[in-house]
């Protein structure tokens, strides 16, 4: 039996605007083991984005908990949060937010020398993940010089050189060909092969339907799909 990797307990998400209050999601509950693929999938404006913020810890839910990696995490401080996203979680951001004063392999460099390892080790784990995304031949572009899918791809590599239990990705392939989308998707099978968890928003119907199961939002409620 894998274990249970990430938990929500009656997790609600509203927002108060000045138009009126937004309630994108209430009364959800999931429990996703290691080593699990979820497609996060709905419309645009349904509260993807918003649900991988809540679980990567970047943003407060209005109800509920997040149990991460067995931790509860609601009365955790700022910097408790950091350190244990830092630890167990990879983030793949829609807007892939780059730093743009830095080289497509810098940039995926980057977690690690955070962490504090050997510097010349850690050049060697990039240029692999690099050539592993077929984006190698960019690694000393600065972003402004790379194509939105190239930067997407970087982006991908970065999350990947730290190797967590939990990836999670917002739209990871929407500024990809067919072909590259794939390529990136058999990535992901492999880390599943490795026990990582992985959830993505998607629009990609396709894609999603290769998961172990969908999480499907719309008009706020989240339900369990099955993929196929
Ligand atoms: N800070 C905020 N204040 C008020 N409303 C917000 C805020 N952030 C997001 N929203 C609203 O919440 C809804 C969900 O946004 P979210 O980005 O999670 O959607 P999404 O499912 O990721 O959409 P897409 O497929 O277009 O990326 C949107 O209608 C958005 O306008
Ligand atoms: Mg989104």
């Amino acid at each position: 039996m894998n274990k249970i990797i990430l938990e929500t307990n009656n997790l609600k998400k509203s927002f108060n605007h000045a138009d009126g209050k937004i309630t994108l999601f209430e009364n959800f509950n999931i429990k996703i083991k290691e080593g699990e693929l979820v497609a996060l999938v709905g419309p645009s404006g349904s509260g993807k984005s918003s649900l991988l913020h809540l679980l990567a810890l970047l943003d407060d839910p209005t109800k509920g908990e997040i149990i991460l990696n067995k931790q509860e995490t609601q009365h955790l401080s700022n910097y408790q949060k950091d350190e244990l996203r830092r630890s167990s979680v990879s983030i793949i951001f829609q807007d892939n937010n780059l730093l743009t004063d830095f080289t497509a392999i810098e940039n995926v460099m980057m977690p690690l020398i955070i962490k504090g390892e050997n510097t010349k080790e850690i050049f060697k784990k990039a240029e692999q993940i690099l050539k592993n995304v077929k984006i190698f031949n960019r690694s000393k572009h600065f972003p402004n010089q790379l194509s939105g899918g190239e930067q997407q791809r970087i982006a991908i590599a970065r999350a990947l050189i730290a190797e967590t239990k939990i990836i999670l990705a917002d739209e990871p392939t929407g500024n990809l060909d067919f072909k590259t989308s794939k390529e990136i998707f058999s990535l992901f099978l492999k880390l599943k092969k490795l026990k990582k968890t992985i959830i993505f928003a998607t629009h990609n119907r396709e894609l999603a339907n290769r998961a172990d199961y969908k999480l499907y939002i719309s008009q706020g409620t989240i339900k369990r799909v099955n993929a196929r």
